[in-house]
């Protein structure tokens, strides 16, 4: 790891309200993040908490109007363009809903995806390199990460059978070939070697039951690490 990325990385914080928390899912297509969400919003929500769950790019009507530019894009997205895009709806979203949410007590803010998607697909994926995505992100309130990061690590077949399995048409993202996903991959390997104290890698090969004790397992970490 080079100094100037340690440096860099010393400014991401998590969010401090009593109470509450902020966690993230991350992995590739098929991962398992939105089956794992809707069972650990179900789980949190029998322990009391107030959970809100909110994906990228979109979650505020700006944020909705880019997540249609993105992924229904027929033309390519200048890789530049894309980071910015991503990065202006996430500081939407953290100022307009996941700030304002945070400040009520036992509040929880699940996002689908946030900004280890973006250390995958533009910083690997799309060549422009860790550290531009991190300097992108030096500006509060970019520099917000969340207190647990819960990666679902899958392979490329796995990604695939489960993404066939869907039969619904292949998003911008998902028409991208075998090279691409393994960059994707490998971003979030490093975003997992970066952050050792946020992201928890979970092996999402396993069947969904499995997944599912990791998660309540990191969360029950958290929450009473945190408290
Ligand atoms: N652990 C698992 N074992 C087997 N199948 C799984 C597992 N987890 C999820 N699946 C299945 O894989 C498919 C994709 O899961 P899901 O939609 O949760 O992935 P995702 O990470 O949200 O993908 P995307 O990034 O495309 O939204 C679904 O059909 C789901 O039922
Ligand atoms: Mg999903």
């Amino acid at each position: 790891m080079t100094k100037e990325i340690d440096q860099l990385i010393a400014n991401f914080r998590p969010p401090a309200f009593p109470g509450s928390y902020f966690i993230s899912f991350e992995g590739i297509e098929g991962a398992g993040k939105s089956t794992q969400i809707i069972q650990t919003q179900r789980y949190l929500e029998s322990l009391n908490f107030r959970v809100l769950v909110l994906r990228e790019p979109g979650g505020t009507s700006f944020g909705e109007k880019l997540r249609k530019a993105i992924l229904e894009s027929n033309s390519p997205i200048h890789p530049v363009a894309e980071m910015h895009l991503f990065a202006s709806s996430r500081a939407q979203l953290l100022h307009e809903v996941t700030l304002k949410e945070l400040a009520v007590p036992g509040t929880i803010i699940i996002y689908d995806r946030y900004i280890d998607s973006t250390i995958a697909y533009q910083g690997m994926g799309r060549g422009l390199g860790i550290e531009a995505v991190l300097k992108t992100h030096q500006s509060f309130p970019l520099t917000l990460v969340p207190h647990l990061t819960l990666y679902i690590a899958i392979g490329l077949n796995t990604s695939h059978l489960r993404q066939n399995k869907r039969q619904i048409p292949k998003d911008y993202f998902e028409r991208q070939g075998n090279d691409f996903y393994q960059k994707l991959i490998d971003g979030y390997e490093k975003s997992h070697e970066l952050f050792p104290e946020r992201v928890f890698k979970i092996d999402g090969e396993k069947d969904e039951s499995f997944v599912f004790e990791e998660i309540k397992r990191a969360v029950h970490h958290l929450i009473e690490r945190v408290r």
